[in-house]
This record gives structure tokens, sequence and C-alpha cells, in this order.
């Protein structure tokens, strides 16, 4: 015969689960860099790369969790910068996010970057739309599909 002691605790649970859904963030499209691309975003999927990208090296680390690597580190290099972000999904989506280097006025000569994404899908792919090794900056393109979660944290290393 339940008590009123455990009335009492289904009530608590009931108001933290309550309060756990309103908590969780409802958010649709575009969280910093990040965006849902196709039929349930606000931008069209990237069907066509142009020949100009360059790929990244794409490693599998962990069952949703992926490094996109280019170039190499060299002797006096340095981490020039890190950046992250991320974004989670009511239903599996196609996602889409770019990261900039630098993010002040001069960047270091690049040598080495490296993304370290994780989603709860396969299918990802990034690439180095403008600048990249040698040079003093550079854009990426993170593409990750059917995704209920996304994060970045991209490291540059330089000179
Ligand atoms: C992601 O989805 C787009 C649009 O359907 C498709 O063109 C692309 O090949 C998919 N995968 C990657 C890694 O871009």
């Amino acid at each position: 015969m339940p008590s009123a002691k455990v009335f009492f605790l289904l009530a608590v649970l009931g108001v933290t689960l309550h309060c756990q859904v309103l908590a969780r963030p409802q958010k649709r499209s575009t969280k910093g860099s990040i965006r849902v691309v196709g039929d349930n975003g606000d931008f069209l999927p990237r069907t066509v790369i142009p020949t100009t990208y360059i790929e990244m090296k794409r490693t599998k680390l962990l069952r949703g969790q992926y490094s996109y690597t280019l170039g190499e580190r060299i002797t006096g290099d340095q981490l020039a910068d890190q950046q992250e972000d991320s974004d989670d999904f009511p239903a599996a989506r196609d996602v889409e996010a770019t990261i900039s280097y630098p993010t002040s006025s001069t960047g270091l000569t690049l040598t080495y970057i490296n993304i370290l994404v994780e989603q709860s899908s396969e299918d990802g792919k990034a690439y180095v739309t403008q600048g990249g090794i040698n040079q003093k900056f550079a854009d990426i393109l993170v593409i990750a599909n059917a995704t209920t979660h996304y994060a970045h944290s991209g490291a540059f290393y330089g000179y």
C-alpha cells in the first residue's frame, strides 16, 4: 500500500523530470558556427564540393568520435588557437560547421590542424576551404550528417 512517503518521492521525481525536460534546449538551426542544412534547416546541403577544397584525413577514434587532420607538427611550432562549439538536435539532422583561424588579426604560419568531432552518426567529412598549411589563415568546413549531437574542438598549430 503506497504510503505518503512514496507519494512524496514520486512527486519530487516528477518535478525533477519535468524541469529537466523544460531545461533541454530546443534549438533548431544556427548556434555559433553550427547550422542545420537540408529539409529541416535553413540552408541547402553542399552536394557539390569545389575542387579547391582540401579534404582532411579522417580517423575514427571511438564510436561517434572522429579526428580530422591536415599537415604535420614540426619542431618549434606551438598551439596557436583552440576553438570549441557544440549543439544538440531533437531529431537526426544534417549539420555543417565552420571554423576559422585566426580569430584575431594575425595568425601564425600553420603547420598542423586537428579537428576532433563528436557526432551520433558515422557520416562525416571535413575540408579546408581556404588557406591552410604554410599559410597564416584557414577556413574549415565540417559536415556531419544524420546526427542528433554535434561537437568540435579544433586545434591550430603554427610557428
Ligand atoms: C551528407 O549529405 C549530403 C546531402 O545529402 C551528401 O551530399 C553528402 O555526400 C553526405 N555526406 C558527406 C560526408 O558529405
